[in-house]
């Protein structure tokens, strides 16, 4: 199994430093990766990192395109064999749920014709907001497939689950759909 094309969306968490080991796990294994970023994880992982393990332009604006000048929220789509976001925020789950489209990450997301997967990570407390289980669920509802966060130590220095799914969990997930 090689050679897919994967989208991979960083949300603005602290967990964006692991979606880095991901695309790097992803093109070890031959796969095609563009990433997407939201303004919000500029402040948590530069693009350089994914410019480079990619070796393609990273993704952020919906008009300035990089690489589709049909618009980038329709050239990704259309390349992308599967969609994963992960780190995927509270806030970007609240967006999927409601079908905002405010920028390309969550623009992506309903112009995506191939699954689209989401792995939540933030801390305890926002994870067990009846919001954002109320969003999860109507995200499952819609045919999203919900990698769950893991219980753990996170980083606003507490135990408890909100942890984003480690990078060989989502490889496996990965690899089972596309593969
Ligand atoms: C230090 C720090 C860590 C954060 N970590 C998370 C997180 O893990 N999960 C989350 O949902 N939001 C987290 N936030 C809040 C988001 O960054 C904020 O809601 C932002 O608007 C999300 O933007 P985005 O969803 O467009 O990426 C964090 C904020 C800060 C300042």
């Amino acid at each position: 199994m090689a050679g897919h094309e994967i989208l991979l969306g960083v949300c603005g968490g602290v967990a964006a430093y692991k979606s880095a080991d991901l695309v790097s796990q992803l093109v070890k294994q031959a796969h095609c990766v563009s990433v997407v970023m939201t303004r919000s994880a500029g402040e948590f992982i530069g693009p350089a990192t994914f410019e480079a393990l990619t070796n393609r332009p990273v993704y952020r604006d919906l008009f300035s395109p990089r690489e589709h000048f049909l618009g980038e929220h329709i050239g990704l789509a259309r390349r992308a064999d599967l969609f994963l976001i992960a780190p995927a925020t509270a806030n970007v789950i609240g967006k999927l749920a409601n079908g905002i489209a405010d920028d390309l990450l969550t623009t992506l997301a309903l112009a995506a014709t191939c699954p689209v997967l989401v792995a939540p990570a933030m801390n305890v407390e926002m994870w067990e907001k009846p919001a954002v289980q109320r969003n999860i669920q109507q995200l499952e509802a819609d045919g999203i497939q919900i990698i769950p966060p893991g219980e753990g130590w996170l980083s606003c220095g507490v135990t408890g689950k909100g942890r984003m799914a480690e990078p060989a969990e989502l490889l496996k997930v990965i690899e089972q759909l596309v593969g």
